[in-house]
């Protein structure tokens, strides 16, 4: 008998069904005395939070999904989940909740920014690669979210009503490649339904689907508080509900079991997965106590995924690089280049080790010999920037500090006793798993935030509160926001927190203000939202800067501009934008950026537009602005990989993982994205992304795969052999450079109507100016097939096949017959 049988054996049922519930927020549950230890999972796709939302231990922070999908780069990825890998074992976790492989099938996507493609091969094989790196460390990865969990609009709820033929050869696709090719340990199951049931209780999906057919046999794990029935979603493969303590299961299934409504040979299954999960676990020494691991080879890979995954869109008249002459002024343009996004919100976000804003990367890039002059231009964010400098408290020099109570504060003669307190670098606390002191009362309770605010500018300020729970801000016991009363419900805080109160004051800068937050935790609220993850403690968020003027700060950066050498302006989105718990409602840039935008190219028709976004924004200025670089949310070294492009250190060669439309209504989902009465329509089918683009003959903004270089390639002499292709890539261009080639294949005859091209295969080559390369590579039996939904089989259909490959989905150079020669028909991998 194996250990594991032979533990079963010895487990009562009561410990059996313990196994399969967490045991808290984050952690299985353990038997010590059968030697069944605890495992513990962490968040997740671009960097390792650890346990705690709040006062958590910082972490290395990678480039956001859809940058690393834009790097094309297998070796990067693999690298990238090393690291990973390595960040979970410094914060004593065993399994890494990613990476996350939905499919981008909107711009609106709230999460878009944390899967790779809307391409399923692109994704699939970008995955495994993360999934082998992560793996390789002995860390155990879990992908997620396994299927259809496409938008954030009532996801817990939303009925996804997609054909088989759409799951199997997009949705589903990128999870069966990653279980082909790496194995992932673990499978998060999405939120959704999928056709009338959901995922996480689906016995066709999980059962049938991923355990029989595919032969892969994952422990499946709920999405957070995604369980929703008891035997159900046991008897449908759900083996661990997270997180603990349990809702569904405990007591419950064992009154379940006694009524016979589920076996124990069920019960007996989900366990053995849940011990084998452990057990691979036992041979992995993970750090007793979170911890951190900056070092410098982590940092120089950070960098190299930064400025990897940047997609130079346009760059007419070779604007970029920039090459500034010594005393020249270089004018950057926006509040992206100082308040630099690096990562989207939500279950993603954490406390990076540090963060390089764009603005200090390029100071850094240009040295001293050139001089910088920013002008913000626009403030292009949703809520004020978090209070994270000026401020400081006797306790906490470079802080303030939370104290912790039972009571809610009353008035300056209020007394209660002080349970705890933490300190805080910033003004910005998540409370969602905090549980750090049996005393606290975690359903109902109180805190005081205070520090010392010294502003650096005289004049008016502005303070936005929002608040998962309540919150009042005093400045100097003056109560100067309210948002206990009448609030409205919001967006941040996973779509639980109430929308942010602003205010006005007048300040002298280097004067001390004494700043106090009294804060109630979710149930004081009286407004309650559906939203998306049950909330704990709550949150709130205090953000500060002095007052703009929209038409001056405009002014005053055109002005910048018309004197500049240079100019660099930085825009896009942020992680109030993109982030768990909400979409975004049009894929417009924030209010007056685009007028900025269209200023400045007036007065300084070179500028350079750097955007960054998780997902497509539109660019009503494209056709004048010469130079347009996409960065997205490039971790704790975007400054540094952005500023290296922009100065040639590094010579782009991300390429489009998706597809950039001019505007909303051509992307394919238009009309059938968000929920109606319940449900979505993915309407669409297969043609997701650049497959509807193709179809119906229309042109994006900039197309599926597409990214300029420094240099020039060309490619030639194609020999298709069997499913072998060989080719040769040369570099014709002046410097050093790499691209990816993509392989697309077009199906001459089909019985079923097909994509007018989809993406086979990709491989990133890297030649110096003026060398070749022969690239070898080859295309699966998956490349030529469909989705039979008649026969509910793959099928390989007998006949020609184009072979297209080029630098992007409508780049194509070279083309050539594929023949497949015998027809199959097969279900599995
Ligand atoms: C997210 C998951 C995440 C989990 C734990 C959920 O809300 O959907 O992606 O891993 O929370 O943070």
């Amino acid at each position: 008998m194996s250990d594991i049988e032979n533990t079963i054996s010895k487990l009562s049922l009561h410990e059996k069904i313990s196994l399969l519930s967490g045991c808290d927020f984050w952690h299985t549950t353990a038997l010590p005395h059968h030697k069944i230890r605890s495992i513990r999972f962490s968040d997740g796709p671009n960097g390792i939070r650890g346990t705690r939302f709040f006062a958590g231990v910082p972490a290395a922070c990678i480039p956001c999904g859809t940058a690393l999908g834009a790097t094309w780069g297998k070796e990067l990825l693999y690298q990238a989940g090393e690291l990973l890998g390595k960040e979970c074992i410094a914060k004593g976790a065993h399994a890494r909740l990613g990476p996350t492989i939905n499919i981008q099938r909107s711009p609106l996507g709230g999460r878009g920014f944390e899967s790779y493609s809307e391409d399923p091969y692109l994704s699939g094989a970008l995955a495994s690669c993360s999934i082998r790196g992560c793996q390789s460390t002995g860390v155990q990865a879990v992908v997620k979210h396994f299927v259809c969990n496409d938008q954030e609009n009532e996801r817990r709820a939303v009925d996804t009503l997609v054909t088989p033929r759409a799951l199997r050869e997009i949705y589903a696709r990128p999870f069966q490649i990653a279980a082909r090719d790496a194995e992932p340990a673990g499978l998060m199951t999405a939120y959704n339904k999928d056709n009338g049931c959901h995922v996480s209780e689906s016995r066709e999906l999980l059962q049938e689907m991923i355990r029989e057919e595919w032969g892969w046999d994952p422990l499946m794990v709920s999405d957070w508080f995604g369980t929703y029935s008891s035997e159900k979603a046991i008897t449908a493969g759900l083996d661990l509900e997270m997180p603990g303590k349990t809702r569904y299961r405990g007591s419950l299934i064992e009154f379940a079991v006694a009524s016979r409504l589920i076996t124990e040979a069920t019960i007996n299954k989900s366990v053995r997965r849940v011990l084998k999960f452990v057990e691979r676990a036992r041979q992995l020494e993970v750090a007793d106590e979170e911890g951190s691991r900056d070092c410098p080879e982590d940092r120089k890979l950070l960098r190299q995924l930064a400025a990897n995954g940047a997609v130079l869109l346009k760059n007419e008249d070779a604007i970029l690089p920039l090459t500034p002459k010594n005393g020249a002024t270089i004018a950057v343009i926006g509040s992206h280049a100082k308040y630099t996004p690096i990562n989207g919100g939500g279950s993603a976000s954490l406390d990076p080790y540090y963060r390089v804003s764009i603005l200090d990367g390029i100071k850094r890039a240009v040295g001293d010999g050139v001089s910088i002059h920013w002008e913000m231009g626009v403030f292009a964010q949703k809520m004020l920037p978090i209070v994270d400098s000026l401020i400081s408290h006797p306790e906490n020099p470079a802080g303030g500090v939370i104290r912790f109570y039972n009571e809610p504060w009353d008035g300056p003669a209020t007394t209660r006793e002080l349970i705890c307190q933490e300190p805080l670098k910033d003004l910005y606390f998540q409370l969602m798993d905090y549980n750090r002191n049996p005393k606290l009362n975690y359903d109902l309770f109180y805190a005081t935030v205070e520090t010392d605010f010294v502003p650096d500018v005289s004049g008016l300020w502005e303070f936005g509160l929002t608040v998962c729970g309540t919150a009042d801000l005093y400045v100097d016991n003056k109560l100067v926001i309210d948002n206990t009363n009448n609030q409205i419900a919001g967006e941040a805080f996973f779509r639980k927190g109430k929308k942010e109160r602003v205010a006005e004051i007048s300040l002298q800068a280097g004067q001390s203000y004494r700043l106090r937050i009294e804060f109630g935790s979710a149930k004081t609220s009286r407004l309650m939202q559906v939203g998306v993850v049950s909330f704990g403690g709550g949150g709130a968020r205090l953000g500060a800067k002095p007052v703009s003027d929209v038409h001056e700060g405009i002014r005053k950066a055109t002005e910048a501009a018309a004197r500049a050498d240079h100019v660099i302006v930085c825009v896009g989105l942020n992680s109030d934008y993109e982030s768990d718990g909400h979409d975004r409602q049009h894929m417009d840039l924030p209010p007056n950026v685009d007028e900025l935008v269209k200023r400045v190219l007036e007065v300084h028709p070179n500028a350079v537009i750097v955007n960054q976004s998780g997902t497509p924004v539109s660019m009503p200025w494209t056709s004048t602005a010469k130079s347009i670089l996409q960065a997205w949310y490039g971790g704790n070294e975007t400054g540094n990989g952005i500023a290296d492009v922009l100065f040639g250190e590094v010579n782009p060669s991300g390429k489009l993982p998706l597809t950039w439309p001019v505007q909303m209504e051509d992307n394919p989902s238009y009309g059938n994205f968000g929920a109606v009465s319940g449900r979505v329509l993915y309407g669409e089918d297969i043609y997701v992304g650049y497959r509807h683009y193709d179809l119906v003959k229309k042109r994006p903004l900039f197309c599926f795969g597409h990214g300029l270089s420094y240099t020039e390639f060309e490619l030639g002499q194609l020999e298709i052999a069997g499913n072998q292709i060989r080719l040769a890539v040369t570099n014709t261009g002046p410097r050093n450079g790499a691209t990816a080639v993509q392989i697309y294949i077009s199906a001459r005859n089909s019985s079923v109507p097909r994509a007018p091209r989809s993406l086979v295969a990709f491989e990133k080559v890297s030649l110096e100016a003026g060398t070749s390369q022969l690239l070898t590579t080859s295309v699966d039996k998956y490349a030529t097939s469909f989705w039979d939904e008649s026969e509910s089989m793959w099928r390989d259909e007998v006949g020609e096949y184009e072979i297209q490959i080029g630098f992007s989905s409508r780049d194509i150079r070279l083309r050539g017959i594929y023949r497949v020669e015998t027809s199959k028909l097969w279900p599995g991998l």
